[in-house]
């Protein structure tokens, strides 16, 4: 019953424009992207079915001599889309009011052996969801790969850590694109290179391929991602497919501790540099931040790299879900990883939500949606020059979520309290005209969040499921659910 009394205002006649006070529908771009988004191995399941080979995630985890990295859980059935998308996407659609389903390709799916010829039944899984999604009044944006690698080319020779990834790469692109290409509205790449890259060949890796790494693997890996990502651009552009081609990187915005010091300026300069720039800089200027360069880089591209990197972007995704304070610090050591070597980084208390008393997944600042969102869309804009800039994903993900009784979990009051921080972010955004071409909330529905197995959730939608994956697999949609519902922004179906 309480759901329904808060939902009710939301269906009064005057709700939409009680939700201009986070956007006002006319002022956005008629082209506005307004979806949701799931990845592959986060949602499909089917993990051996109809000629599907392993990836790394697949090995990393069946290969696990302890449980402790996912609590147990892999994605072998996880939300079971595979078989479930026919129920699923009209859930999208109806109960989210999405307009784009953004999904993501599974390599192992599409090509097993990593490079060569096409499973065909991995291909119409893909043709089904993208003509399903299509009738249901829903565009697609449709990702290349979310960190799930062929194991085959991991075994081969080591997957990201050698240059040959990048034809291979672009091999696969080059296949997908000649089979999909004009059915997507826009093309990622990839998924947050800096995230697969410093996780998965970290000191302790809990991210696949789980190989133990320095700063010099984690900057490999990097670099080569860096020109897969060019390499796909460039296939996608030599067949002049009709749809935009990006890439979602992912950050936290530094800030300084102290604005008022100079100090912590530079630092959270740097921060930015090293965290964001590492990845974001080559797309735009073809090369690595200077800061960055200065710091001492274990590879460099050549002139000829750095042309195709340039200007290999038509929109950028920033996947951003947190803010971190910094300061300058007295103990430098020599670089380690991905992050500023002369900084201290400070997180605060997610202590302005809606306090329901759930604790939210990772640390992460969810008081901080104006410095996060309003903050990364300005800083591409200004120091990148970035145009069609989209928020691919933002979330809220809520630990042990399922402890609480069913009830609680689907009013979800705290995630909405996140949104709202969120939309507002935008609405100044777009009133200080910066390039804002769409929001992407993560994520349709729960489902496996990577070392958090299932005990994390992001979902609009929830899963009966356990910490572990086990349960009935009902679909609930949370009231976060129906406040997307609402939003005013135009639709596939109102262009
Ligand atoms: C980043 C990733 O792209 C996605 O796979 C993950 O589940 C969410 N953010 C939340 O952590």
């Amino acid at each position: 019953p309480l759901i329904l009394l808060v939902v009710a205002p939301l269906l009064h006649p005057g709700a939409m424009a009680s939700q201009q006070l986070y956007l006002d529908g006319e002022t956005l771009p008629p082209d506005f992207v307004y979806g949701c988004a799931t990845s592959a191995y986060q949602i499909e399941g089917a993990w051996n079915v109809d000629g599907k080979s392993p990836s790394i995630w697949d090995h990393f985890l069946h290969n696990k001599t302890t449980n402790d990295v996912t609590y147990g859980a892999t994605g072998d059935v996880a939300n079971d889309f595979y078989h479930k998308y026919p129920e699923d996407l009209p859930l999208f659609r109806n109960a989210l009011g999405v307009g784009t389903y953004d999904f993501t390709i599974s390599w192992t799916r599409i090509m097993p052996a990593g490079r060569g010829p096409l499973n065909d039944k991995g291909l119409q899984f893909y043709k089904n969801v993208i003509d399903t999604s299509n009738k249901l009044r829903m565009s697609n944006i449709c990702t290349l790969y979310h960190w799930d690698l062929p194991q085959s080319l991991q075994d081969e020779y080591g997957g990201w850590l050698d240059r040959k990834i990048v034809d291979d790469f672009r091999g696969y692109a080059r296949a997908v694109f000649k089979a999909l290409g004009n059915k997507c509205s826009h093309w990622v790449t990839m998924n947050e290179p800096r995230t697969f890259c410093t996780e998965g060949f970290s000191s302790e890796p809990d991210f696949a391929p789980g190989v133990i790494g320095t700063y010099k693997e984690r900057f490999t890996c990097m670099h080569h991602a860096l020109l897969a990502h060019a390499a796909a651009v460039d296939e996608f552009r030599l067949g002049g497919y009709k749809g935009k081609i990006g890439i979602k990187v992912d950050g936290g915005v530094s800030l300084p501790l102290n604005p008022a010091s100079a100090a912590d300026q530079a630092a959270a300069a740097r921060a930015m540099d090293f965290e964001v720039g590492w990845d974001v800089a080559p797309l735009y200027t073809g090369d690595y931040p200077p800061s960055l360069i200065a710091s001492g880089v274990p590879m460099k591209f050549t002139a000829a790299e750095k042309q195709l990197l340039k200007g290999s972007v038509d929109f950028i995704g920033l996947d951003f879900y947190t803010s971190q304070w910094v300061t300058a610090s007295k103990h430098c050591k020599p670089s380690s990883g991905s992050y500023p070597e002369c900084t201290e980084t400070y997180q605060q208390n997610p202590s302005t939500l809606i306090d329901i008393g759930r604790p939210t997944a990772s640390d992460w600042n969810f008081d901080a949606p104006h410095s996060t969102i309003y903050g990364g869309i300005k800083y591409l804009a200004e120091h990148y020059n970035a145009t069609n800039i989209m928020i691919s994903e933002t979330g809220m993900g809520v630990l042990n979520e399922t402890n609480f009784p069913l009830e609680q979990i689907l009013e979800d009051v705290d995630r909405i309290a996140w949104y709202r921080g969120v939309l507002t972010a935008m609405k100044q955004a777009l009133a200080d005209q910066l390039p804002l071409v769409g929001f992407i909330p993560w994520s349709c529905i729960d489902n496996f969040e990577w070392t958090d197995g299932y005990n994390v959730r992001f979902g609009l939608i929830n899963v009966e499921y356990d910490g572990a994956g086990k349960g009935s697999q009902k679909r609930n949609p949370k009231l976060s659910g129906a406040f997307s519902a609402f939003l005013p922004f135009p639709r596939l179906d109102q262009r």
